[in-house]
């Protein structure tokens, strides 16, 4: 039986469903093989008259099927991936910090000329990989990237890396390896809980595991190669890149946006399920420069001036007066005073200011000028010079502008039946704080990983496959949004 509300919209249906048709036979000159992939069948009528409407734009419906695909994509990636020593070094001058991250750089290139239908292939002289897969869509709409990086964390050894896959996580265990405990339960059960009977990976002990950011690169792989063997599921250009040297704060650096060709980004570097990062510090360095009076001690008298006693106070009323990191945590900001050099003559202190809030940075800048001040007038024979650096700022300032990024990635979550989605403001910078004021809004969303540039680094297989779907869900959200300008085109 049907209404005639029901006819109406059963007819308007097949209207568009008509047009649509209509409208790819027309173009088929200008259709090519990566087109064809387009899904023909948006919206079928069945025998009764019923309408049934097959994902216009809604969440693609992964099956178990295509988790258990996922995850074995995942190990086969994923341990290939971090058996290759891609450590950044901060001393370094070259770029990439480390030829050695090239040999990721190069596997990479070569398994995504692999992959059908991707364009623009290619590794930069710096080491930076790009790919496109091109959009399986007629209209126009955004171009959205997606971002890891290839080198692992400086602190820990990131050579012959042996991983090992702790299948059917059983609540309470310690991931153990030859008598070893590489992740102990007491420590990480708050974590290890949430993950009864996934596959999780560890390394062996004595070094990283890498899934910083390697889990990235192999979730940005693995969801790539499923669009191109699912062409139904519809997206815009899906620009991809994998990155240097981001352990090292350089990522953005040498990466060529223009070329990227993304309107806007994820980068995929964040830690547990179910979070996402659109927040990040702004950050400012002070040099503060104290210059007194060198002169042999023995003929000093009334004529040496010490720039370090000066200096000592200094530090001792800047910690009086402003929050110091080891008192600071959730959205709280800090003043940080790093190091301390010098001697008589002259003594240098770097302090690094850091809050979420430009306004609250302005103001420890300034909570600092003031003691210098009062130092200044009561040692008028010691020169204080301060110097105030701008060194990135908080990417929400940017991402405010683009609300459909934070709100399509709940979206995306939600539909995935994430528990716990929480927004984590990065107490610190990340490639994306750069990119975004580079003129790429870039949030960050999860990799599934876990105690990050530790030896203890572990994640799970099970988490790694969620994140697939979250991209490849993300590149189909982001499909109804029109195109916005790329910057330097
Ligand atoms: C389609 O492919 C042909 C041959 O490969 C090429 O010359 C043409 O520019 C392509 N057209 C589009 C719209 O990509
Ligand atoms: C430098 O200034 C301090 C504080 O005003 C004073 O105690 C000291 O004698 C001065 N030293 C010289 C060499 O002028
Ligand atoms: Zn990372």
């Amino acid at each position: 039986m049907m209404t005639k509300a029901n006819l109406f919209f059963c007819l308007l249906i097949l209207f568009l469903f008509v047009m649509k048709a209509f409208s790819q036979s027309t173009s088929s000159s200008s259709a090519n093989s990566s087109s064809e992939s387009v899904s023909h069948e948006t919206i079928q009528v069945d025998l009764n008259g019923e309408m049934k409407e097959q994902h216009v734009s809604g969440p693609f419906q992964f099956s178990e099927h295509d988790d258990a695909w996922m995850r074995k994509r995942l190990e086969d990636r994923f341990l290939k991936y971090v058996q290759i020593d891609t450590q950044s070094d901060p001393l370094s001058s070259t770029v990439p910090s480390t030829e050695k991250q090239r040999v990721l750089a190069n596997v990479l290139l070569e398994e995504l000329k692999s992959m059908k239908g991707l364009k623009n292939i290619d590794m930069d002289k710096y080491g930076n990989v790009y790919a496109t897969l091109p959009k399986n869509l007629k209209r126009d709409v955004l171009s959205v990237g997606f971002l890891a990086h290839m080198d692992t964390a400086t602190e820990i050894s990131g050579f012959n890396v042996t991983p090992r896959v702790h299948r059917n996580y059983k609540d309470g265990e310690n991931l153990m390896v030859d008598n070893l405990k590489i992740v102990d339960y007491k420590i990480d059960g708050k974590e290890l809980s949430k993950m009864v009977g996934h596959d999780i990976v560890t390394a062996s002990g004595g070094t990283l595991l890498g899934a910083d950011d390697k889990a990235g690169v192999s979730e940005i792989m693995t969801a790539i190669e499923f669009l191109t063997e699912h062409p139904s599921i519809e997206h815009g250009d899906i620009q991809i890149g994998f990155t240097i040297d981001e352990e090292i704060g350089k990522g953005p650096h040498y990466f060529d946006i223009p070329k990227f060709s993304a309107a806007v980004a994820f980068t995929v570097d964040g830690g547990e399920k179910g979070t996402y990062n659109v927040e990040s510090f702004s950050a400012d360095l002070v040099t503060i420069v104290f210059t007194g009076f060198n002169i042999h001690p023995g003929t000093s008298f009334g004529r040496m001036i010490n720039s370090m006693k000066v200096a000592a106070k200094f530090l001792d009323r800047v910690n009086q007066n402003m929050p110091s990191p080891d008192i600071s945590k959730d959205r709280d900001g800090f003043v940080h005073c790093l190091d301390m050099n010098g001697n008589v003559e002259k003594t240098t202190i770097r302090c690094i200011l850091r809050s979420f809030e430009d306004s609250e940075l302005k103001q420890y800048a300034e909570g600092i000028s003031k003691v210098i001040d009062q130092l200044r007038s009561e040692h008028s024979n010691v020169t204080i010079e301060m110097n105030v650096v701008q060194q990135y700022r908080n990417m929400k300032q940017v991402l405010d502008k683009y609300p459909f990024m934070e709100l399509s990635i709940i979206d995306v979550y939600s539909a995935l039946n994430m528990k716990d989605i929480v927004s984590v403001p990065v107490r610190g910078g990340t490639d994306g704080s750069q990119l975004s004021w580079m003129g790429l809004p870039t949030a960050n969303i999860f990799a599934g990983g876990h105690n990050f540039h530790s030896q203890s680094e572990f994640v799970s297989l099970h988490d790694m496959a969620d994140s697939v779907k979250v991209i490849i869900s993300l590149a189909q959200t982001l499909s109804n949004v029109p195109p916005l300008p790329i910057k330097g085109h």
